[in-house]
């Protein structure tokens, strides 16, 4: 403010203004004085003491040119001085007030600017995972059943050797246990034969059928574990989905019926399915259930050793004797059973010769079933 206050603050008299022109030159000076003055006002602070410089009512410069130049002013300036007084305060409250819009409008832009998201920028990439090919294969079969009215329930994999073997009508000591090479728990010091690690999910039959009277519908995903050497078609823990329906009048054209129609399902309408004769303790009459080998469609490969069918099941109808295990009448009631394995069921749909690849955690196999 130095350069305007010796201007102001002098009288007109000390200024040697004896003439309006020399009046005018004097507001003409201080207005130029204004002008460059606005350059100090960048921000909200700098704007409210340049203003008050300026028009602060005691010690404002334009209060202080009022007082000495309107009162030093004889008669014949004062009309000039009185305009030039007015012009000026128009000028000034004019450049003040844009000049506060400016700095406002500036600062809200910076605000702006600090707020904005640059869309440019890359994101933050986070993996997600995916569901294992053997879940996927699990939920797609559960999925159909589920259309077929079953409902789903599960077992504990440590299972009792009752429930694994003797309930369903493989006595201990009979040679059928040896079609399971069973891991039994607590290794070779346990009471023998109390707990094992179930080598199928068939001991579910049992505990459904003894919780609920018939009928019943309900499959029974879950692992199982054999005492195999791991090979390109063997692991020793594996998954299984056990079928068990038992109703009034069931009759192998029904088991057929439900297994063709699961076949189609799940390997598509041109697969066919093969029933073969076989035995479990468990059911009577039984069958291994072999389906077209989608790898080659039935033509014959590696994978179908050549034969152009995949084993896919044992099945049967429910064995009468069993009923009498779960207190069922086996003179009112019928019914079949399936137990699939699901890991083979998944190499087979999707053509993988080896079954190992399930359980090597590879993130680059697993990632090509998203
Ligand atoms: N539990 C049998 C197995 O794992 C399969 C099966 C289930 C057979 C149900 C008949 C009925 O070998």
């Amino acid at each position: 403010m130095t350069e305007k206050l010796q201007i102001v603050e002098r009288t007109l008299e000390q200024l040697g203004a004896t003439t309006p022109e020399r009046v005018a030159e004097l507001f003409t000076e201080v207005r130029a004085v204004f002008d460059r003055s606005m350059g100090a006002a960048t921000d909200e602070a700098s704007w409210k003491q340049w203003r008050d410089g300026w028009l602060g009512r005691t010690a404002g410069a334009l209060s202080l040119i009022t007082s000495q130049w309107l009162k030093s002013a004889g008669p014949a300036l004062k009309p000039s001085v009185g305009r030039g007084l007015n012009e000026l305060r128009g000028h000034i409250e004019r450049a003040i007030e844009e000049r506060r819009s400016a700095i406002e409008a500036q600062a809200a832009e910076r605000a702006a600017a600090a707020e904005r998201i640059d869309l440019t920028l890359p994101g933050i990439e986070r993996v997600i995972g995916t569901r294992h090919l053997v879940q996927q294969t699990l939920e797609e079969i559960q999925d159909i059943f589920l259309r077929l009215g079953y409902a789903i329930a599960e077992g504990p994999e440590i299972e009792t050797a009752y429930y694994n073997f003797e309930a369903l009508n493989i006595p201990e000591f009979h040679p059928a246990r040896e079609m399971w090479d069973t891991f039994y728990v607590g290794g070779p010091t346990a009471t023998p034969g109390k707990l094992v690690l179930r080598t199928h999910t068939s001991p579910m039959q049992i505990r459904i059928m003894e919780r609920q009277p018939p009928p019943v519908r309900v499959i029974v995903p879950g692992k199982v574990y054999r005492r195999d050497n791991p090979d390109a078609s063997h692991l020793f823990m594996f998954h299984q989905i056990e079928g068990l329906a038992v109703d009034r009048d069931l009759t192998f054209a029904d088991f057929k019926g439900t297994i063709e129609f699961f076949v189609r399902e799940f390997l598509g309408p041109k697969a066919r399915t093969r029933l073969r004769p076989s035995y479990f303790p468990f059911t009577e009459p039984s069958a291994e259930v072999d389906a077209t080998c989608v790898v080659c469609a039935g033509r014959g490969c590696r994978t179908c050793k050549q034969t152009g069918w995949f084993e896919i099941m044992g099945a049967g109808m429910v064995d009468p004797s069993v009923y009498g295990f779960v207190h069922y009448d086996a003179k009112k009631v019928s019914g079949f059973a399936f137990g699939m394995g699901v890991d083979r069921l998944a190499i087979l749909k999707h053509g993988i010769d080896d079954i190992q690849v399930l359980v090597q955690n590879d993130a680059r196999f697993l990632r090509q079933f998203p």
